[in-house]
């Protein structure tokens, strides 16, 4: 049924051929092979923002996804073309995030407990501790609390650290091999379980902490990261922690660029989307029988640092977003574009300020502590030689 829907509407619409989107039967006989990288702004508003039904859209991406699927266990809309399994899912993770303004406030003071209590747990015992993990432990919780409800007292850092590695394991399993232990997203599962309320519980509890989480704390990494060394900066954080109004995000003034703009610069250089892929079939419809079926992916990262940013576009310079131009505004894609484009992206860059200007607070402000900086920023991987760690000189 999916498959006549979007060929009819293929075929009215004639696109060019290149960019044909031919949504096929599952059973289709199609060969599959990994496609090339878009790093044209243009031919990624066109693979992601196509004219044609959602139905079609949802199976390019659910086909493309497939692997997401067979890794975690999950059925969401990620990986299911279902127009029905669609709308629920956005419509529960648009009522995690529905909050309203005071309750900004409430995520300010889940972040500060967290932090400081996991600070105060370091100025003990063992007075170091990675950066990535430190990240990956404060999000899981301040999300998990603040957002799906879960009980704080029952999530113990050991527990909250093995759900952080396993996600970790098996983003990195997904890539390289088709056997995943079942194991791994069992532990997690039977943490989430017994930290979420009753509503979450007979779910799979991963489909939400994936999208909640993996993506957010690699930007909160990469803020702390950035800022942690720019005076200017953290006074725009600081001054937007104090108050966290929507009107706060957006001021800037001649000492410091906006809390938007911060964040806004942040995601352009690390996405932690770095790419977006589709299913496509290259061809035109009436060659079927033969099709090939590809994925295409949409190279965020490249589109954000290409050269209509300048010569210092590989550089972070908040101010570069107060100023922008529209050509350059249509490349920043960090939560996507069109109809599966991100649900949180104006929920999403608030949280992070609060809880990354929290961490600096913390850190900087009222602790002995200093982030110790490796030799070059991580992704999901690559934090190595990164420690938040008790007293020693602040590196400056
Ligand atoms: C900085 C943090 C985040 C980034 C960078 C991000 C990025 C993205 C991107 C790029 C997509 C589009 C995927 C595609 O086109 O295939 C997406 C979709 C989505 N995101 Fe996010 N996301 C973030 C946080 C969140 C949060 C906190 C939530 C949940 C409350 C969330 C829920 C979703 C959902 C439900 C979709 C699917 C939307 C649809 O299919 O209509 N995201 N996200």
């Amino acid at each position: 049924m999916f498959s006549a829907t979007c060929t009819l509407s293929l075929l009215a619409l004639t696109l060019p051929t290149v960019f044909i989107f031919f949504i096929l039967r599952k059973q289709s006989k199609c060969n599959i092979s990994r496609g090339r990288r878009l790093t044209k702004v243009s031919d990624a508003y066109a693979l992601l923002n196509p004219p044609l039904p959602l139905a079609c859209q949802l199976q390019a991406r659910a086909i493309a996804n497939k692997h997401l699927k067979q890794t975690f266990k999950i059925n969401s809309t990620f990986v299911d073309d279902s127009v029905d399994v669609h709308a629920a899912f956005t419509k529960k993770a648009l009522s995690l995030i529905s909050v309203r303004e005071v309750l900004w406030n409430q995520i300010a003071q889940v972040a500060l407990e967290t932090v400081q209590s996991n600070l105060s747990h370091l100025e003990s015992n063992p007075h170091h501790i990675r950066f990535d993990t430190f990240i990956q432990r404060i999000t899981i919780r301040i999300i998990t609390v603040s957002l799906l409800h879960g009980d704080p007292s029952v999530m113990h850092p050991h527990d909250i650290d093995t759900v952080a590695r396993n996600i970790n394991k098996l983003w990195i399993l997904s890539k390289t091999t088709v056997n995943i232990p079942d194991t791994l997203v069992g532990e997690i599962n039977d943490h989430l379980r017994r930290w979420l309320p009753t509503s979450l519980k007979q779910e799979n509890p991963l489909e939400y902490l994936i999208p909640t989480y993996e993506t957010t704390w690699r930007v909160i990494a990469a803020l702390v990261a950035y800022t942690y060394s720019e005076n200017s900066i953290r006074l725009a954080l600081h001054l937007f922690l104090e108050n966290p109004s929507s009107s706060q995000f957006t001021r800037f003034c001649d000492e410091h660029p906006s809390t938007e703009s911060i964040v806004k610069e942040t995601l352009r250089l690390h996405p932690p989307v770095r790419r977006i892929s589709r299913a496509v079939v290259i061809g035109s419809s009436l060659s079927q029988l033969f099709c090939h079926r590809t994925t295409l992916a949409a190279d965020i990262e490249a589109i954000q640092r290409s050269d209509v940013w300048g010569p210092t576009r590989h550089e972070f310079n908040p101010w570069r977003h107060q100023f922008s131009t529209k050509e350059q505004r249509k490349t920043m894609l960090p939560f996507g574009t069109g109809p599966l484009s991100c649900i949180a992206k104006e929920w999403a860059p608030r949280a992070v300020a609060i809880i990354a200007a929290t961490v600096l607070e913390e850190v900087k402000v009222h602790r002995q502590f200093v982030l110790v900086m490796g030799p070059c920023m991580g992704q999901r991987e690559g934090w190595d030689g990164w420690t938040i760690q008790l007293g020693g000189t602040n590196n400056m």
